[in-house]
């Protein structure tokens, strides 16, 4: 069953009917052309884990084991991207740090065209990319396997009766907390101050992890400057960055 239905064929799948939580996307265009369809072909191969779906085309089966250092082909310190975009950030960062592995989850068909072209044309081995929806990727990973998540700009959902549909919330933070390491960091960014606010309340109030700053942290200089980031610059708003560690216990 897809999400998106086939026009004149399929009703619209809402996704949100098949899962227990509201999830934090909408889908858009799932059609690859050109440049990222071409992408696609040449690189799906090599960079693209497919996973068993549950029902919906960007669900994943709760029976999967997701073993990463099979995925890689190595064990290494492992980074994910949660709503990696066009994958901006993680083809730059990845590139500068070959020791480590470099997850993309992103349920934006062309944005993971977008990050294969980049990192094939740099020749990447340390980067893989998996089309579905972030928790449930989470829910199959191994107990504190993963060194750092990320979470840049995720989707503010800024209207009050759209609020729940924000990723970053206790259950996520749950589900980060299970599968971080002790001592692993959870990098936040947003441009949304309520959101920001939202993300700083949440962590600080969950008992596995610890602020690395008073409040807000400095920014991350791994993090470049994406198409999100400098359209929020020129809208005026302010970006907050947030780094919280996994404790011990
Ligand atoms: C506002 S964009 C930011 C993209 C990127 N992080 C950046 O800074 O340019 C948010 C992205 O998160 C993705 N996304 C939202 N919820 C998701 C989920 N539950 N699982 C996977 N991807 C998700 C969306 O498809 C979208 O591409």
């Amino acid at each position: 069953m897809t999400e998106q239905g086939d026009a004149g064929t399929t009703r619209k799948f809402n996704a949100e009917l098949y899962r227990a939580e509201p999830v934090s996307f909408v889908r858009r265009g799932t059609r690859l052309q050109g440049r990222r369809l071409t992408a696609w072909e040449k690189y799906a191969d090599e960079y693209l884990i497919e996973v068993p779906r549950h029902i919906a085309d960007t669900s994943v089966s709760k029976d999967f084991d997701f073993d990463a250092a099979a995925h890689f082909e190595r064990k290494a310190p492992l980074v994910i991207e949660v709503g990696s975009g066009l994958g901006e950030a993680m083809a730059a960062r990845a590139a500068e740090e070959p020791e480590r592995n470099f997850l993309a989850v992103e349920v934006y068909r062309p944005g993971l065209a977008q990050l294969m072209l980049k990192a094939g044309q740099q020749g990447l081995k340390n980067v893989r990319c998996v089309q579905a929806n972030a928790p449930e990727v989470f829910d199959v990973l191994e107990d504190a396997s993963v060194d750092e998540v990320w979470v840049f700009f995720p989707d503010p959902w800024h209207k009050a009766k759209h609020n729940k549909r924000r990723l970053v919330n206790e259950t996520f933070a749950e589900r980060v907390a299970r599968v971080l390491r002790p001592g692993g960091l959870w990098r936040l960014a947003t441009d949304w101050d309520e959101y920001a606010d939202q993300m700083l309340e949440v962590l600080s109030a969950s008992e596995k992890f610890e602020n690395l700053h008073e409040s807000w942290a400095p920014r991350y200089e791994g993090r470049i400057v994406t198409s999100f980031e400098t359209k929020a610059h020129n809208a005026g708003r302010t970006i907050h960055d947030l780094t919280f560690r996994r404790k011990n216990s």
